[in-house]
Protein backbone atom coordinates (compact mmCIF):
# COMPACT_ATOMS: atom_id res chain seq x y z
CA UNK A 1 0.00 0.00 0.00
CA UNK A 2 1.05 3.64 -0.92
CA UNK A 3 2.00 6.13 1.70
CA UNK A 4 -0.80 8.43 2.52
CA UNK A 5 -1.44 12.52 1.34
CA UNK A 6 0.06 14.57 4.52
CA UNK A 7 -1.13 18.13 4.66
CA UNK A 8 1.38 20.81 6.52
CA UNK A 9 0.09 23.95 7.85
CA UNK A 10 2.24 27.12 7.84
CA UNK A 11 -0.67 29.64 8.73
CA UNK A 12 0.40 30.77 11.95
CA UNK A 13 -0.74 29.38 15.56
CA UNK A 14 -3.84 31.92 15.50
CA UNK A 15 -5.22 30.61 12.53
CA UNK A 16 -4.83 26.91 13.28
CA UNK A 17 -6.09 27.92 17.14
CA UNK A 18 -9.58 29.24 15.58
CA UNK A 19 -9.44 26.48 13.11
CA UNK A 20 -9.43 23.89 16.35
CA UNK A 21 -12.13 25.68 17.49
CA UNK A 22 -14.31 24.35 14.82
CA UNK A 23 -13.02 20.78 15.72
CA UNK A 24 -17.03 20.35 17.21
CA UNK A 25 -18.48 21.82 14.05
CA UNK A 26 -16.51 19.74 11.38
CA UNK A 27 -17.50 16.34 13.13
CA UNK A 28 -21.26 17.32 12.73
CA UNK A 29 -21.11 18.52 9.65
CA UNK A 30 -19.41 15.18 8.24
CA UNK A 31 -21.55 13.20 10.48
CA UNK A 32 -24.41 14.78 8.68
CA UNK A 33 -22.78 14.00 5.04
CA UNK A 34 -22.40 10.13 5.83
CA UNK A 35 -26.17 10.08 7.33
CA UNK A 36 -27.43 9.63 3.82
CA UNK A 37 -30.74 12.16 4.44
CA UNK A 38 -29.06 15.49 2.87
CA UNK A 39 -29.12 16.13 -1.36
CA UNK A 40 -26.65 15.12 -3.35
CA UNK A 41 -24.64 13.44 -1.01
CA UNK A 42 -24.05 10.17 -2.87
CA UNK A 43 -20.75 10.44 -4.00
CA UNK A 44 -20.03 9.89 0.50
CA UNK A 45 -18.74 6.25 0.52
CA UNK A 46 -19.51 5.41 -3.22
CA UNK A 47 -16.18 3.83 -4.17
CA UNK A 48 -17.05 1.22 -1.26
CA UNK A 49 -20.54 0.91 -2.01
CA UNK A 50 -19.96 0.75 -5.77
CA UNK A 51 -21.97 -2.47 -6.98
CA UNK A 52 -19.83 -5.53 -8.55
CA UNK A 53 -21.99 -5.97 -11.36
CA UNK A 54 -21.69 -2.16 -12.32
CA UNK A 55 -18.03 -1.87 -11.95
CA UNK A 56 -17.75 -5.15 -14.15
CA UNK A 57 -20.29 -3.50 -16.83
CA UNK A 58 -18.17 -1.00 -16.80
CA UNK A 59 -14.57 -2.58 -17.25
CA UNK A 60 -16.57 -4.67 -20.17
CA UNK A 61 -17.75 -1.52 -22.00
CA UNK A 62 -14.38 0.12 -21.73
CA UNK A 63 -12.74 -2.92 -23.57
CA UNK A 64 -15.21 -3.35 -25.92
CA UNK A 65 -14.16 0.61 -26.92
CA UNK A 66 -10.78 0.15 -26.42
CA UNK A 67 -10.75 -2.85 -29.59
CA UNK A 68 -13.01 -0.58 -31.39
CA UNK A 69 -11.17 2.19 -31.88
CA UNK A 70 -7.85 4.80 -32.01
CA UNK A 71 -9.68 7.42 -30.71
CA UNK A 72 -12.56 7.75 -27.91
CA UNK A 73 -14.42 11.17 -27.74
CA UNK A 74 -15.59 12.71 -24.08
CA UNK A 75 -18.12 15.19 -24.82
CA UNK A 76 -18.78 17.22 -22.23
CA UNK A 77 -18.39 20.23 -19.87
CA UNK A 78 -17.59 21.21 -15.89
CA UNK A 79 -18.09 17.84 -14.08
CA UNK A 80 -18.80 16.01 -16.59
CA UNK A 81 -15.03 15.82 -18.03
CA UNK A 82 -12.82 17.59 -15.62
CA UNK A 83 -12.22 14.69 -13.51
CA UNK A 84 -11.83 11.99 -16.58
CA UNK A 85 -9.23 14.66 -17.54
CA UNK A 86 -7.53 15.10 -14.47
CA UNK A 87 -6.78 11.52 -13.63
CA UNK A 88 -5.21 10.69 -17.48
CA UNK A 89 -2.77 13.76 -16.95
CA UNK A 90 -2.16 12.77 -13.22
CA UNK A 91 -1.95 8.40 -13.60
CA UNK A 92 1.57 7.76 -15.00
CA UNK A 93 0.30 4.73 -16.57
CA UNK A 94 4.31 3.80 -17.11
CA UNK A 95 2.65 2.23 -13.83
CA UNK A 96 -0.14 -0.30 -15.49
CA UNK A 97 1.10 -2.41 -18.56
CA UNK A 98 -2.54 -2.46 -19.18
CA UNK A 99 -2.31 0.91 -21.79
CA UNK A 100 -1.19 -0.79 -24.86
CA UNK A 101 -4.12 -0.75 -27.35
CA UNK A 102 -5.84 1.52 -25.91
CA UNK A 103 -7.46 4.55 -27.06
CA UNK A 104 -6.19 7.71 -27.25
CA UNK A 105 -8.81 10.15 -24.84
CA UNK A 106 -9.51 13.34 -26.33
CA UNK A 107 -12.13 15.79 -25.08
CA UNK A 108 -14.82 17.84 -26.85
CA UNK A 109 -17.86 19.81 -25.57
CA UNK A 110 -16.46 21.80 -22.78
CA UNK A 111 -16.24 24.99 -25.48
CA UNK A 112 -17.97 25.86 -28.59
CA UNK A 113 -14.97 26.63 -30.59
CA UNK A 114 -14.85 26.14 -34.19
CA UNK A 115 -11.41 25.93 -34.80
CA UNK A 116 -10.97 23.71 -31.69
CA UNK A 117 -13.41 21.59 -33.12
CA UNK A 118 -12.34 21.72 -36.61
CA UNK A 119 -8.89 20.58 -35.54
CA UNK A 120 -10.16 17.80 -33.44
CA UNK A 121 -12.53 16.27 -36.03
CA UNK A 122 -9.40 16.62 -38.92
CA UNK A 123 -7.62 14.62 -36.00
CA UNK A 124 -9.98 11.65 -35.84
CA UNK A 125 -11.60 11.99 -39.25
CA UNK A 126 -9.36 8.98 -40.66
CA UNK A 127 -9.21 6.57 -38.02
CA UNK A 128 -12.00 4.68 -35.68
CA UNK A 129 -13.88 6.85 -33.74
CA UNK A 130 -15.94 6.15 -30.96
CA UNK A 131 -17.68 8.85 -28.51
CA UNK A 132 -18.88 9.54 -25.08
CA UNK A 133 -21.80 11.77 -24.14
CA UNK A 134 -21.79 12.73 -20.85
CA UNK A 135 -24.50 15.22 -19.47
CA UNK A 136 -26.37 15.09 -16.28
CA UNK A 137 -29.41 17.07 -17.97
CA UNK A 138 -29.23 16.04 -20.90
CA UNK A 139 -29.26 19.37 -22.59
CA UNK A 140 -26.41 21.64 -21.72
CA UNK A 141 -25.69 24.25 -25.12
CA UNK A 142 -21.86 23.21 -25.48
CA UNK A 143 -22.11 19.30 -25.36
CA UNK A 144 -24.88 19.39 -27.79
CA UNK A 145 -23.39 20.84 -30.04
CA UNK A 146 -20.45 19.36 -30.09
CA UNK A 147 -22.67 15.90 -30.09
CA UNK A 148 -24.24 16.99 -33.36
CA UNK A 149 -21.02 17.57 -34.90
CA UNK A 150 -19.65 14.06 -33.94
CA UNK A 151 -22.52 12.40 -34.29
CA UNK A 152 -22.49 13.64 -38.28
CA UNK A 153 -18.77 12.59 -38.80
CA UNK A 154 -19.46 9.47 -37.80
CA UNK A 155 -22.92 9.00 -39.68
CA UNK A 156 -20.55 9.89 -42.77
CA UNK A 157 -17.75 7.62 -42.01
CA UNK A 158 -19.89 4.41 -40.58
CA UNK A 159 -23.53 4.49 -41.67
CA UNK A 160 -26.02 5.27 -39.20
CA UNK A 161 -26.81 1.97 -38.02
CA UNK A 162 -22.98 1.23 -37.02
CA UNK A 163 -22.40 5.23 -35.84
CA UNK A 164 -25.26 4.57 -33.56
CA UNK A 165 -23.19 1.27 -32.07
CA UNK A 166 -20.37 3.77 -31.30
CA UNK A 167 -21.80 6.07 -28.94
CA UNK A 168 -22.01 5.55 -25.21
CA UNK A 169 -23.65 7.97 -22.96
CA UNK A 170 -23.74 9.11 -19.30
CA UNK A 171 -27.11 10.86 -18.31
CA UNK A 172 -29.61 10.38 -15.89
CA UNK A 173 -32.09 7.26 -15.77
CA UNK A 174 -35.10 9.12 -16.88
CA UNK A 175 -35.31 12.83 -17.45
CA UNK A 176 -33.61 15.18 -20.15
CA UNK A 177 -32.90 15.03 -24.08
CA UNK A 178 -30.22 12.82 -23.92
CA UNK A 179 -31.71 10.05 -22.05
CA UNK A 180 -35.11 10.38 -24.23
CA UNK A 181 -32.28 9.75 -27.78
CA UNK A 182 -30.14 7.05 -25.94
CA UNK A 183 -33.26 4.82 -25.49
CA UNK A 184 -34.40 5.79 -29.29
CA UNK A 185 -31.55 4.78 -30.68
CA UNK A 186 -30.72 2.11 -28.61
CA UNK A 187 -26.85 3.73 -26.90
CA UNK A 188 -25.06 1.77 -24.46
CA UNK A 189 -25.72 3.83 -21.35
CA UNK A 190 -24.64 3.67 -17.71
CA UNK A 191 -26.80 6.05 -15.42
CA UNK A 192 -25.54 9.04 -13.31
CA UNK A 193 -26.36 8.76 -9.81
CA UNK A 194 -29.50 11.41 -9.22
CA UNK A 195 -28.08 12.43 -5.62
CA UNK A 196 -24.52 12.33 -7.54
CA UNK A 197 -23.55 15.98 -8.83
CA UNK A 198 -21.59 16.43 -11.75
CA UNK A 199 -18.77 17.93 -10.06
CA UNK A 200 -18.42 15.00 -7.12
CA UNK A 201 -18.91 13.14 -9.56
CA UNK A 202 -15.15 11.18 -10.89
CA UNK A 203 -15.63 8.28 -8.97
CA UNK A 204 -18.67 7.22 -10.61
CA UNK A 205 -18.77 5.77 -13.86
CA UNK A 206 -18.48 9.80 -15.55
CA UNK A 207 -14.75 9.07 -14.55
CA UNK A 208 -14.57 4.93 -14.46
CA UNK A 209 -15.58 4.42 -17.71
CA UNK A 210 -13.18 6.98 -19.96
CA UNK A 211 -10.39 5.77 -17.93
CA UNK A 212 -10.41 2.09 -17.74
CA UNK A 213 -10.95 2.86 -22.23
CA UNK A 214 -7.82 4.63 -21.49
CA UNK A 215 -6.00 1.82 -19.23
CA UNK A 216 -6.12 3.60 -15.89
CA UNK A 217 -6.27 0.95 -13.13
CA UNK A 218 -9.93 1.89 -11.85
CA UNK A 219 -9.61 -0.85 -8.99
CA UNK A 220 -6.76 0.53 -7.73
CA UNK A 221 -8.45 4.35 -8.06
CA UNK A 222 -11.67 3.21 -6.06
CA UNK A 223 -9.49 1.54 -3.38
CA UNK A 224 -7.22 4.78 -2.73
CA UNK A 225 -11.10 6.90 -2.84
CA UNK A 226 -11.79 3.85 0.49
CA UNK A 227 -8.68 4.42 2.01
CA UNK A 228 -9.48 8.15 2.40
CA UNK A 229 -12.36 6.74 4.32
CA UNK A 230 -10.12 6.03 7.41
CA UNK A 231 -10.22 7.44 10.66
CA UNK A 232 -6.66 9.49 10.01
CA UNK A 233 -7.83 10.74 6.40
CA UNK A 234 -11.19 11.83 7.34
CA UNK A 235 -8.93 13.82 10.48
CA UNK A 236 -7.40 15.22 7.91
CA UNK A 237 -10.16 16.60 5.63
CA UNK A 238 -11.92 17.78 9.00
CA UNK A 239 -8.73 19.90 9.67
CA UNK A 240 -8.05 21.32 6.11
CA UNK A 241 -11.48 22.22 5.50
CA UNK A 242 -11.28 23.94 9.09
CA UNK A 243 -8.33 25.96 8.26
CA UNK A 244 -10.05 27.10 4.94
CA UNK A 245 -13.24 27.99 6.37
CA UNK A 246 -11.10 30.24 8.87
CA UNK A 247 -8.93 31.85 6.07
CA UNK A 248 -12.30 32.36 4.44
CA UNK A 249 -12.98 34.92 6.50
CA UNK A 250 -9.61 36.38 6.01
CA UNK A 251 -8.63 36.03 2.18
CA UNK A 252 -10.27 36.46 -0.68
CA UNK A 253 -8.31 34.50 -3.09
CA UNK A 254 -6.87 30.72 -2.74
CA UNK A 255 -4.06 30.05 -5.50
CA UNK A 256 -3.57 26.21 -5.84
CA UNK A 257 -0.14 25.90 -6.91
CA UNK A 258 1.26 22.97 -8.74
CA UNK A 259 4.41 21.95 -9.07
CA UNK A 260 4.73 18.98 -11.93
CA UNK A 261 2.67 19.35 -14.87
CA UNK A 262 0.77 16.42 -14.25
CA UNK A 263 -1.06 18.04 -11.74
CA UNK A 264 -2.56 20.74 -14.00
CA UNK A 265 -5.81 19.03 -14.66
CA UNK A 266 -5.97 17.73 -10.80
CA UNK A 267 -6.20 21.47 -10.35
CA UNK A 268 -8.45 22.86 -12.83
CA UNK A 269 -11.04 19.79 -11.71
CA UNK A 270 -10.18 21.72 -7.79
CA UNK A 271 -10.49 25.21 -8.87
CA UNK A 272 -14.54 23.82 -10.14
CA UNK A 273 -14.74 21.68 -7.05
CA UNK A 274 -14.14 24.80 -4.54
CA UNK A 275 -15.71 27.85 -6.89
CA UNK A 276 -18.57 26.06 -7.37
CA UNK A 277 -19.24 24.26 -4.37
CA UNK A 278 -18.09 27.42 -2.08
CA UNK A 279 -18.48 30.92 -4.49
CA UNK A 280 -22.51 31.84 -3.18
CA UNK A 281 -24.36 33.76 -1.21
CA UNK A 282 -21.49 36.37 -1.20
CA UNK A 283 -19.03 34.52 0.30
CA UNK A 284 -16.39 31.86 -0.84
CA UNK A 285 -12.72 32.72 -2.11
CA UNK A 286 -11.73 32.33 -5.69
CA UNK A 287 -9.60 29.80 -6.33
CA UNK A 288 -6.51 30.16 -8.62
CA UNK A 289 -4.46 27.56 -10.50
CA UNK A 290 -0.69 28.50 -10.57
CA UNK A 291 1.99 27.03 -12.29
CA UNK A 292 5.21 26.53 -10.58
CA UNK A 293 8.14 27.24 -11.26
CA UNK A 294 6.20 29.21 -14.58
CA UNK A 295 4.14 31.38 -12.67
CA UNK A 296 6.98 32.36 -10.35
CA UNK A 297 8.76 34.49 -13.10
CA UNK A 298 5.54 36.17 -13.59
CA UNK A 299 3.11 36.66 -10.69
CA UNK A 300 5.64 35.79 -8.11
CA UNK A 301 5.98 39.46 -8.38
CA UNK A 302 2.78 40.28 -6.86
CA UNK A 303 2.67 37.00 -4.94
CA UNK A 304 5.89 38.35 -2.48
CA UNK A 305 4.69 42.13 -3.14
CA UNK A 306 1.28 42.24 -4.36
CA UNK A 307 -1.66 42.79 -2.49
CA UNK A 308 -2.36 40.54 0.19
CA UNK A 309 -5.26 39.12 -0.77
CA UNK A 310 -5.09 35.56 -0.98
CA UNK A 311 -3.76 32.45 0.93
CA UNK A 312 -1.96 29.20 -0.80
CA UNK A 313 -2.20 25.58 -1.33
CA UNK A 314 0.53 24.42 -2.46
CA UNK A 315 0.35 20.18 -4.44
CA UNK A 316 3.07 18.54 -4.48
CA UNK A 317 3.86 14.77 -5.72
CA UNK A 318 6.99 13.40 -3.09
CA UNK A 319 7.71 10.82 -5.10
CA UNK A 320 7.40 11.14 -8.82
CA UNK A 321 7.88 8.51 -11.17
CA UNK A 322 10.49 9.56 -13.63
CA UNK A 323 13.50 11.69 -12.53
CA UNK A 324 16.77 13.18 -14.23
CA UNK A 325 19.92 13.70 -12.58
CA UNK A 326 22.27 16.41 -14.43
CA UNK A 327 25.76 15.67 -15.22
CA UNK A 328 28.06 17.08 -18.07
CA UNK A 329 31.62 18.79 -17.80
CA UNK A 330 29.53 21.96 -17.88
CA UNK A 331 26.97 21.05 -14.50
CA UNK A 332 29.48 22.10 -11.84
CA UNK A 333 28.23 22.74 -8.68
CA UNK A 334 24.69 21.17 -10.33
CA UNK A 335 26.64 17.63 -10.88
CA UNK A 336 24.58 14.72 -9.43
CA UNK A 337 21.91 16.60 -8.67
CA UNK A 338 18.14 15.64 -9.49
CA UNK A 339 15.62 17.39 -10.77
CA UNK A 340 13.04 16.64 -8.31
CA UNK A 341 15.54 17.60 -6.13
CA UNK A 342 15.70 21.21 -7.65
CA UNK A 343 12.08 21.12 -7.50
CA UNK A 344 12.17 20.58 -3.85
CA UNK A 345 14.25 23.32 -3.61
CA UNK A 346 12.03 25.62 -5.50
CA UNK A 347 9.00 24.63 -2.79
CA UNK A 348 10.98 25.03 0.35
CA UNK A 349 12.63 28.75 -1.60
CA UNK A 350 9.00 29.87 -2.32
CA UNK A 351 7.72 28.57 0.98
CA UNK A 352 10.57 30.72 2.73
CA UNK A 353 9.98 33.96 0.49
CA UNK A 354 6.40 33.67 1.24
CA UNK A 355 6.52 32.47 4.67
CA UNK A 356 8.64 36.16 5.45
CA UNK A 357 5.59 38.49 4.06
CA UNK A 358 3.11 36.44 6.23
CA UNK A 359 1.46 34.82 3.35
CA UNK A 360 -0.63 31.53 5.20
CA UNK A 361 0.54 28.32 3.08
CA UNK A 362 -0.89 24.64 3.12
CA UNK A 363 1.36 22.38 1.93
CA UNK A 364 -0.57 18.83 0.41
CA UNK A 365 2.05 16.09 -0.18
CA UNK A 366 0.63 14.09 -2.50
CA UNK A 367 2.49 10.63 -2.33
CA UNK A 368 2.72 9.60 -6.20
CA UNK A 369 1.41 9.74 -9.39
CA UNK A 370 -1.01 6.41 -9.23
CA UNK A 371 -4.05 6.19 -9.52
CA UNK A 372 -4.15 4.80 -5.60
CA UNK A 373 -3.16 8.23 -4.89
CA UNK A 374 -5.66 10.07 -7.38
CA UNK A 375 -8.50 8.06 -5.54
CA UNK A 376 -7.71 9.07 -2.33
CA UNK A 377 -6.53 12.92 -3.60
CA UNK A 378 -10.38 13.31 -4.71
CA UNK A 379 -12.26 12.04 -2.21
CA UNK A 380 -9.77 13.80 0.52
CA UNK A 381 -10.65 17.08 -1.82
CA UNK A 382 -14.68 16.15 -2.12
CA UNK A 383 -15.02 15.99 1.84
CA UNK A 384 -12.57 19.06 2.52
CA UNK A 385 -14.71 20.98 0.44
CA UNK A 386 -18.37 19.74 1.40
CA UNK A 387 -17.48 20.39 5.07
CA UNK A 388 -15.87 23.75 4.38
CA UNK A 389 -19.02 24.38 2.86
CA UNK A 390 -21.27 23.54 5.76
CA UNK A 391 -18.99 25.49 8.18
CA UNK A 392 -19.38 28.39 5.93
CA UNK A 393 -22.91 27.76 5.88
CA UNK A 394 -23.77 27.46 2.54
CA UNK A 395 -25.19 24.78 0.00
CA UNK A 396 -21.85 22.67 -1.55
CA UNK A 397 -23.96 20.99 -3.73
CA UNK A 398 -26.22 23.62 -5.75
CA UNK A 399 -24.63 26.11 -8.76
CA UNK A 400 -27.55 28.59 -8.79
CA UNK A 401 -24.57 30.94 -10.62
CA UNK A 402 -23.95 28.99 -13.28
CA UNK A 403 -27.51 29.15 -14.41
CA UNK A 404 -27.39 32.61 -15.19
CA UNK A 405 -25.01 33.04 -17.88
CA UNK A 406 -26.82 30.10 -19.38
CA UNK A 407 -30.06 32.07 -19.76
CA UNK A 408 -28.74 35.01 -21.33
CA UNK A 409 -26.88 32.57 -24.34
CA UNK A 410 -30.65 30.84 -24.76
CA UNK A 411 -32.06 34.40 -24.58
CA UNK A 412 -29.34 35.61 -27.42
CA UNK A 413 -29.90 32.53 -29.51
CA UNK A 414 -33.78 33.07 -29.69
CA UNK A 415 -33.58 36.44 -30.81
O1 LIG B 1 -20.87 20.29 -11.22
C1 LIG B 1 -21.82 20.40 -11.97
O2 LIG B 1 -22.93 19.92 -11.68
C2 LIG B 1 -21.69 21.12 -13.29
O3 LIG B 1 -20.38 21.50 -13.52
C3 LIG B 1 -22.11 20.22 -14.44
O4 LIG B 1 -21.32 19.06 -14.42
C4 LIG B 1 -21.96 20.94 -15.77
O5 LIG B 1 -22.66 22.15 -15.74
C5 LIG B 1 -22.47 20.08 -16.91
O6 LIG B 1 -23.83 19.81 -16.75
P1 LIG B 1 -24.51 18.58 -17.47
O7 LIG B 1 -23.82 17.35 -17.03
O8 LIG B 1 -25.94 18.62 -17.02
O9 LIG B 1 -24.38 18.80 -18.97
Amino acid sequence: MSDAIKIVYETGAEILEDAAGLRARADAAKERLYAGDMDFTGWVNYAARLPEDLLSDIERTADEIAARCKYFVVIGIGGSYLGARAALSFVDRADSKATAGRPEVLFAGFNVSGTYHANLIDKIKDDDVCLLIISKSGGTLEPSVAFLALKKLLTEKYGREEALSRIYAITDEHNGKLRAESDNNGYKTFILPPDIGGRYSVISPVGLLPLKAAGVDIRALLAGAVSAESEEMIDLAKKFASVRAVLEQKKTVETFAFFDPSVEDFTAWSLQLFGESEGKDGRGVLPVGVGISRDLHSLGQFFQDGRQIFYETLLFIENPTHDITVSGEDAGDYTGRSFSEFNRAVLEGMAKAHRAVDIPIIRVFIPENSAYAFGQLVYVFELTCAITGLLMGVNPFDQPGVEAYKKGMLDYLRK
